[in-house]
């Protein structure tokens, strides 16, 4: 499995657990304001980070590798911007944070688009096993 693949788990399993924690705090608090924050965790980083970790995992030697990392490096800014502003602005409702927000939205679509870039590239290249792409 390529390194990529390990980074992307990795990140994954560390937005999933911050997640996990934020809804168990959520439950016991009953204070559900940050749940769309607890959502775009665990959604944007637990579940498509492991579901990009793994397209490069099966991908392997195949994938391009180069465009894979700066798929990561992208998309966990626009997490990383996204979902602590997000909180300041369910906590605030300061409107000043929306404009820097639209940066990490806009991130992780490119993140997204690099994503299916990679899917597309990894296609059109030729099987190195010698097994038979259906
Ligand atoms: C220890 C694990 C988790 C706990 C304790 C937990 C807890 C919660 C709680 C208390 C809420 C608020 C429900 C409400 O206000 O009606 C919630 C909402 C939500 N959670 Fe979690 N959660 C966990 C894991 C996850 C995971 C792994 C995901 C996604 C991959 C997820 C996705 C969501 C979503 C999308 C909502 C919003 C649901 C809605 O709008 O009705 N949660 N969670």
């Amino acid at each position: 499995m390529p390194r990529v693949s390990f980074a992307f788990f990795i990140a994954a399993v560390v937005y999933g657990a911050v997640g996990m924690v934020m809804g168990m705090v959520m439950g016991a608090s009953n204070d559900h304001t940050l749940m769309p924050v607890h959502a775009h965790v665990n959604l944007l980083g637990w579940a498509s980070l492991a579901i990009m970790g793994g397209f490069y995992g099966v991908a392997g030697a195949r994938a391009p590798i180069k465009l894979a990392w700066v798929n990561f490096v992208v998309s966990n800014l626009g997490i990383l911007i996204v979902t602590p502003l997000l909180a300041v602005l369910l906590k605030t409702g300061n409107l000043a944070v929306v404009p820097a927000m639209a940066i990490g939205e806009i991130l992780l679509i490119l993140g997204m688009v690099l994503f299916g870039a990679a899917v597309v590239i990894t296609a059109r290249r030729p099987a190195s096993t010698g097994f038979a792409v259906a």
